[in-house]
C-alpha cells in the first residue's frame, strides 16, 4: 500500500490535526493504517497514545527494530510514536534504511507520516519513502503563499531521489463559513491546482479540543462537522490512491 507524507514547512497549518483524524477516519472505514510520528514534539503520539514508547527513531537505526503499537482491538490502527530520541538522527545518513523499513511496513498497511515543520534529514527521509504527499494549507494569506515554496522543495526532492511523487494533494484547512478571505483563498487554490485540492476541513473549536481528551473524529459518541469533514476527506483520498 501507499506511503503518505503529511508535510508543510509552515507550522500550525494542521499537519498533526489532519494526520491524526484522517488515520482515525480511515481505520473507522475498515482500512489498515499506521501513523509514523516524525516530529520530535510527539504531539500526534501523545494525542493517540499518551503512554506510547518512542519508536520512530528506530526506523533509522540498524540495531533496533521498531514495533507498531496498536490502538484498537481490531488492530486496524497503529502508531510508531516519536520522542526526543529523534534528535540523535538529525544528521543521519540512514535514509536508505528508513526507506526500506517503511516500504516493508507498507506491504501490510497504509502508512502515514506526520512531519515536523522544520525541514531536516528526518523530513527528507520521510519524503524519500513517500508515494503521495498531502499538504495541509491553512486558508490564510501567508500559509497559502508558503505553499508555492513547498512545491519547489518537493520538486528538488523528487529530482534528488530520482522519482516523481505519484500525487501531491492539498488539504484546505480552517475554512470559515461566513468569512470572505478563506473562501477566496480556497477558490484561488482550486483554480491553480485543479483536481489536486481535496475536500476542505472547516474551522472548528471542537477539533482543537480533541487532543485534551485524546479523542478523534472516530471516537464513539463524537459527531458533528469535524466528523463529516474527515469522513468526506478519507473517502476521497482513498478513491485517489487505492
Ligand atoms: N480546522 C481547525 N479548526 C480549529 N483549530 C484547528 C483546525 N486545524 C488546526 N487547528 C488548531 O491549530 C493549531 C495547529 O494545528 P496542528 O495540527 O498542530 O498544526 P501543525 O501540525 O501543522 O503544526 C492547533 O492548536 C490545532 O488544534
Ligand atoms: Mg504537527
Amino acid at each position: 500500500m501507499k506511503v503518505i507524507s503529511v508535510i508543510n514547512q509552515k507550522g500550525g497549518v494542521g499537519k498533526t490535526t489532519i494526520s491524526v483524524n484522517l488515520v482515525a477516519a480511515l481505520a473507522k472505514a475498515g482500512r489498515h493504517v499506521a501513523l509514523i510520528d516524525l516530529d520530535v514534539q510527539a504531539l500526534a503520539s501523545n494525542w493517540l497514545k499518551p503512554d506510547a514508547t518512542a519508536q520512530s527513531h528506530k526506523l533509522f537505526d540498524a540495531k533496533e527494530t521498531p514495533q507498531l503499537e496498536h490502538l484498537d482491538p481490531a488492530h486496524l490502527l497503529s502508531i510508531l510514536a516519536s520522542g526526543q530520541e529523534l534528535y540523535s538522527y538529525l544528521h543521519t545518513d540512514a535514509i536508505e534504511l528508513y526507506v526500506s523499513r517503511v516500504r516493508k511496513l507498507a506491504e501490510h498497511v497504509l502508512v502515514f507520516a506526520d512531519h515536523a515543520a522544520d525541514f531536516g534529514a528526518i523530513s527528507l527521509a520521510g519524503l524519500y519513502a513517500a508515494d503521495v504527499v498531502l499538504v495541509p494549507v491553512a486558508l490564510d494569506v501567508l500559509s497559502t503563499q508558503g505553499t508555492m515554496k513547498l512545491l519547489d522543495t518537493l520538486e528538488r526532492v523528487a529530482i534528488q531521489r530520482g522519482k516523481a511523487f505519484e500525487h501531491i494533494l492539498f488539504i484546505p484547512n480552517r475554512l470559515r463559513d461566513n468569512a470572505r478571505i478563506p473562501r477566496r483563498l480556497l477558490d484561488a487554490l482550486r483554480d491553480q491546482y485543479n483536481g489536486r485540492v481535496l475536500t476542505p476541513i472547516r474551522e472548528n473549536a471542537a477539533l482543537a479540543e480533541f487532543p485534551l481528551k485524546n479523542e478523534t473524529v472516530a471516537t464513539p459518541g463524537v459527531n458533528g462537522k469535524a466528523q463529516d469533514d474527515f469522513h468526506a476527506l478519507a473517502a476521497l483520498l482513498w478513491e485517489k490512491i487505492k
